[in-house]
């Protein structure tokens, strides 16, 4: 019998002596970043909606910075029972579905409204199902914001990036992504990017600007590029076998809490991709580059071709309904 029993159909069907209550399920929420993120503050949010609203039936326990797992071992902890809950970048599902690479093509779109107004389209709503028969269940998508390159000489044309080694997430379009500029792309674990940019093991990467600001990258990259070339959004994701065995009346609280905290972590993205670009440039560690149209013109028909050799994986109907939400 998998762990995932012992740790909540077990729990939440377990008489106590009296044979009065049940025992409390344990939600086991694991990320990767840093509290003062929007996941971050997402997840701590859950945490103490549940607390007020569900306290003695279930507790949410929050696991940042990568303490329990890492991305890349997080989907088979939540099939295992190990955790219940997880907010992976939508770049890092490829072992269970293609769909998702959508997500990941570059300049698809031209905003987060656009990120958002897809997601909230019967084929965005659709994705979050797309993994059911593997056993994961999305529970909703959670915004980031759009990615910036930074690297370790100013970027700002595609012919700038040739030959430099960028960390990407464990995604092959990003890879095809970075090798369509002549780009060298290496995947690497969110927790060791600080290291590898300290340490010159690589010349560049691409993330948010709370990414950035939060894990320092800035501080240790003399320059970024104000691309915004791609989203980084998140898909809360739980077994179905967990999910599927909850009582009715938990699940819908778990849902109405989980909804608020999303509306509050959307909302700290936003702010937060203002912010933290701001306090970058404040710190003068590094020189933040704003790009020309002309410049950005040049990367977006360098990368462009990447569409078409992930239409099939990906379909070509979802690639224009999420085109389509610009
Ligand atoms: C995250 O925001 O969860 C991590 C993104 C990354 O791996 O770059």
């Amino acid at each position: 019998m998998k762990k995932l029993l012992s740790a909540v159909a077990l729990s939440a069907v377990m008489l106590t002596s009296t044979g009065l209550s049940a025992k409390e399920i344990i939600i086991k929420f694991s990320h990767v970043v840093a509290e003062n993120t929007p996941k971050g503050q997402m997840a701590n949010k859950f945490r103490d909606l549940v607390a007020e609203r569900l306290a003695g039936k279930v507790k949410v326990e929050v696991f940042p910075n990568a303490q329990l797992f890492g991305d890349n071992k997080v989907l088979e902890a939540i099939l295992l029972g190990d955790v219940q809950l997880a907010a992976p970048s939508l770049s890092k599902f490829k072992k269970y579905t293609k769909k998702l690479q959508v997500f990941d093509l570059p300049f698809l779109f031209n905003n987060m409204d656009a990120v958002e107004k897809f997601q909230n389209s019967p084929a965005g709503k659709g994705l979050l199902r797309s993994m059911e028969s593997k056993g994961l269940i999305g529970l909703g998508y959670l915004h980031n914001g759009l990615k910036q390159m930074s690297a370790s000489k100013p970027l700002r044309v595609p012919a700038d990036a040739n030959g430099l080694k960028f960390r990407i997430m464990s995604s092959d379009v990003l890879a095809a992504q970075f090798q369509a500029v002549g780009a060298l792309p290496l995947k690497k674990p969110f927790s060791e990017v600080f290291t590898l940019l300290q340490t010159k093991a690589i010349d560049g990467q691409e993330n948010t600007w709370s990414n950035i600001y939060s894990k320092k990258f800035f501080e240790v990259q003399p320059y970024i590029s104000e691309t915004n070339h791609g989203a980084l959004d998140y898909l809360i994701i739980t077994s179905a076998e967990f999910w599927n065995g909850l009582p009715a009346d938990i699940r819908a609280e778990l849902e109405k809490a989980l909804n608020e905290a999303v509306a509050l972590g959307n909302k700290v993205a936003i702010e937060k991709s203002v912010k933290d670009r701001q306090k970058i440039i404040d710190s003068g560690r590094s020189t933040v580059l704003t790009l020309t149209p002309e410049e950005i013109a040049k990367w977006r028909a360098a990368m462009k071709p990447v569409w078409t050799k992930f239409e099939d994986q990906i379909g070509k109907d979802l690639i224009a309904a999420a085109a389509a939400s610009n």
